[in-house]
C-alpha cells in the first residue's frame, strides 16, 4: 500500500471524525498532525506530499484515538495560546477561551488610564485573579502590566494551582503568587488590593444538557458549573469584593450570556461598589461587568 502523506492522512482522518460527529473535524486532524510533526498547522499546507514515518503514524494514531472520544484538542496536544502566552493545559483546568482575553484588555485599559492620571499606587499594582485555573489571566496581566507589585492567583483546586504556577514558570512571568483557597474568604482580612479580576464558573446546572461532550465530559466540573442559577460564584465574589478593594479599586468580572443585568443589580445592591461599565464580546453579547469600590 502507498505510504501515508500529510494530505491523505488529513483527508482520511477528517472523514473518520465526521462520521463520529467530532467537532471541527478537519481542524482537529490538522492540529493533531501538526503537533506530531512539531510544526504549525498552516505549515502542513506547504508540505502536503510529505510521507510520514511509521513512528509518526503511531503517534498520530494515538492522538486520533483520543480525539475520537471527544477529548479536546488542547488536552491532547497539552497546550493552548492565550494572548502572548503558550499555556500548558490538561484536565485539571478549563481551556482558556478567546473572549477572556478581552477581560485582560479591560483591566489593562483601566490601569493604564489610572497611570496616565498619575494614579499608580506607590509600590505598584496589587491584583487578585479569583478562580485562576491555568493562570491565563494572572500570567497575562503579570506579563503585560507595567508597575506590577504582584498578582495573586487563587483557585480552590490544588491541581489548577500546580498548572498555573507551572505556566508562569514556563513563560518566565515574574511577580505572580499562587494560593489554593475558597474565593477571597481565607485571605488576611487586612489585605487590600487595587483590582480583583475573575472569570468564575457561571453555568447553571441545567445547562449541562446543552454542552458539547468535549466540554462537559472533559473540562473540570468546578470550572463550569456554579449551581442551580449559574450566578452563584459571581454573587459570592461581588459580595466579598468591596472589603478587599482599596477605595476606587476595580472589580472586573466575566459573566455568562444573559447574566450581566443580574450582576449589575448585585453590584447596585452591594454596599461599597458602583457599576463602572459593561462590555460586549465579538458576538455582541454582554460578556463582562466592571465596578469600582467607593
Ligand atoms: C471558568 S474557570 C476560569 C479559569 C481561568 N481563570 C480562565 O479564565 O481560563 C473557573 C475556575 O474557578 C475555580 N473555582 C471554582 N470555585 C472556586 C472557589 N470557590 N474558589 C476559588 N476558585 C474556584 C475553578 O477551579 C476554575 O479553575
Amino acid at each position: 500500500m502507498a505510504s501515508w502523506t500529510v494530505l491523505t492522512l488529513v483527508r482520511t482522518t477528517t472523514e473518520y471524525f465526521q462520521k463520529r460527529s467530532i467537532p471541527a473535524p478537519r481542524l482537529s486532524a490538522e492540529y493533531l498532525l501538526a503537533d506530531v510533526l512539531g510544526c504549525r498547522r498552516l505549515d502542513l499546507y506547504l508540505d502536503f506530499d510529505r510521507p510520514l514515518t511509521a513512528s509518526e503514524i503511531d503517534a498520530y494514531r494515538g492522538h486520533v484515538r483520543r480525539r475520537s472520544t471527544h477529548e479536546p484538542i488542547e488536552y491532547i496536544t497539552g497546550k493552548t495560546g492565550f494572548r502572548e502566552l503558550e499555556l500548558a493545559v490538561d484536565s485539571r483546568v478549563l481551556i482558556p477561551r478567546p473572549e477572556t482575553e478581552q477581560l485582560v484588555d479591560e483591566v489593562l485599559e483601566w490601569a493604564r488610564a489610572e497611570s496616565r492620571c498619575g494614579r499608580v499606587p506607590s509600590g505598584g499594582w496589587r491584583l487578585i485573579d479569583v478562580g485562576t485555573g491555568s493562570g491565563a489571566i494572572a500570567s497575562a496581566l503579570a506579563q503585560e502590566l507595567d508597575d506590577l507589585d504582584y498578582i495573586l492567583g487563587i483557585d480552590s483546586s490544588p491541581g489548577a494551582i500546580v498548572v498555573a504556577r507551572g505556566n508562569a514558570e514556563r513563560n518566565r512571568v515574574q511577580r505572580t503568587r499562587w494560593v489554593v483557597a475558597d474565593g477571597l474568604a481565607a485571605l488576611d482580612p487586612r489585605l487590600r488590593v487595587d483590582a480583583i479580576v475573575a472569570n468564575p464558573p457561571y453555568l447553571a446546572d441545567e445547562e449541562r444538557a446543552l454542552l458539547e461532550p468535549q466540554v462537559v465530559d472533559w473540562e473540570p466540573e468546578a470550572a463550569l458549573f456554579a449551581g442551580p442559577r449559574g450566578d452563584e460564584a459571581l454573587a459570592v465574589i461581588v459580595t466579598a469584593a468591596a472589603e478587599r478593594l482599596r477605595p476606587a479599586g476595580l472589580l472586573a468580572l466575566e459573566v455568562g450570556a444573559g447574566q450581566a443585568a443580574g450582576v449589575r443589580e448585585l453590584i447596585a445592591a452591594s454596599a461599597g461598589l458602583e457599576h463602572l461599565s459593561t462590555y460586549r464580546d465579538h458576538n455582541g453579547i454582554e460578556r463582562g461587568v466592571l465596578a469600582l469600590a467607593d
